[in-house]
């Protein structure tokens, strides 16, 4: 695990406005991803200040990794191939690991600005991007690319895997829909296996990878091992370690207690942009677990009413010492697991 060198086995895929660097830390220290990407940085025709790439990655204070040595790469996105290998450069002269290209983003603004799934309507453009920036980087430093299976079709799913394959990405993540399907499920898993065929470049799948049965499903249609996991590992944060489990055929092991998970993150995000941020964050990730667990379901029908940091420590404090006599969410796959979660007697 944690290798900046290899394609790895399971990678965060990055989510503006969740996966910032206190939740990667948090995931990180839970540990069964191999690898981290940030937030979208926007490149438009300038090279960026670097307290800019710090801002998105502080990890570059700590040689590129999460204090669990996680490699984190950064991702830009832009459709300008000068400006993009400029601040490529300089991000990786900061001490980024691997730069990220984003060649996914739907947002009406960024693809009006000419960046993120814009560039899938002509693949030649994103072969010019990825080039480029592979050329204006050591050889020792990656350069990976994240795609749609195209824009407002998939006719060019092939072209659009040829093209940052044939610039030298050293792997390529798809989120297994176009633009205009935007999250819409299905993820078209199939697609990636046409996608490989004749390439030299390893494939990670994602998209709508929520549990190990997705990931098996994914997979089979896929004919691809490798993973990106998004929204799944919000939601569930052992997640990457029961799919790997999976895949290596070992049983998951892992030390995760929600409450505790939930403390720290809220203590880290009040520390890190005070009681408004910290709120609205606990919340967001509440609303992400309530969506596949009652107990979750509960406690963020509670903690949507708050507006004050001391009533989501109150919350939690009083959470903490119920949890020693009730079930905590996230009953675990595993029997490894279930003894680290097992709800404790009164
Ligand atoms: C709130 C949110 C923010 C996202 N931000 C980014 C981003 O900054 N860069 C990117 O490449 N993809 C971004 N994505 C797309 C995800 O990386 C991923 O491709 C998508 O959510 C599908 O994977 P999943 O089903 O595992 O979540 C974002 C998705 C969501 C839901």
């Amino acid at each position: 695990m944690h290798s900046s060198a290899g394609p790895p086995l399971i990678q965060l895929a990055p989510m503006e406005g969740v996966l910032d660097w206190v939740l990667r830390e948090q995931l990180s220290a839970i540990g069964g991803v191999d690898r981290m990407v940030t937030e979208f940085v926007r490149v438009t025709d300038k090279l960026l200040p670097d307290h800019v790439f710090r801002r998105y990655c502080p990890e570059l204070e700590q040689g590129g990794k999460t204090r669990a040595g996680t490699p984190v790469f950064v991702q830009l996105l832009g459709g300008q191939s000068g400006p993009m290998a400029e601040n490529a450069a300089r991000v990786a002269a900061l001490g980024a690991p691997g730069i990220d290209i984003n060649f996914g983003c739907p947002a009406k603004t960024v693809n009006r600005h000419d960046g993120g799934a814009a560039l899938l309507q002509k693949p030649e453009r994103l072969y010019e991007v990825t080039k480029a920036i592979r050329a204006a980087l050591p050889a020792e430093i990656p350069v990976t690319a994240k795609v749609r299976l195209g824009f407002d079709h998939k006719e060019f799913h092939r072209e659009i895997a040829a093209a940052v394959d044939e610039a030298g990405a050293s792997h390529i993540v798809v989120h297994a829909r176009t633009k205009k399907e935007m999250y819409q499920p299905p993820a078209h898993w199939e697609y990636i296996a046409r996608m490989k065929v004749g390439r030299r470049l390893p494939f990670l799948a994602n998209g709508e990878i929520w549990g190990v049965s997705d990931y098996h499903a994914c997979a089979l249609a896929s004919g691809v091992e490798r993973v990106a996991l998004g929204r799944g590992l919000v939601r569930r944060p052992t997640l990457a370690h029961e799919i790997r489990a999976e895949i290596l055929g070992v049983t998951a092991s892992y030390d995760f207690e929600p409450l505790q998970f939930l403390t720290e993150f809220f203590a880290s995000t009040l520390a890190y942009r005070g009681e408004a941020y910290a709120v609205a964050r606990l919340k967001q990730m509440l609303r992400y677990w309530a969506a596949a667990d009652a107990t979750a379901a509960l406690w963020f029908a509670q903690a949507k009413l708050f507006t004050q940091a001391t009533q989501a420590q109150d919350f939690l404090r009083e959470r903490i010492r119920e949890s020693k006599c009730l079930p905590l969410p996230f009953t675990p796959a595993s029997p490894t697991a279930l003894s680290a979660n097992a709800p404790r007697l009164c």
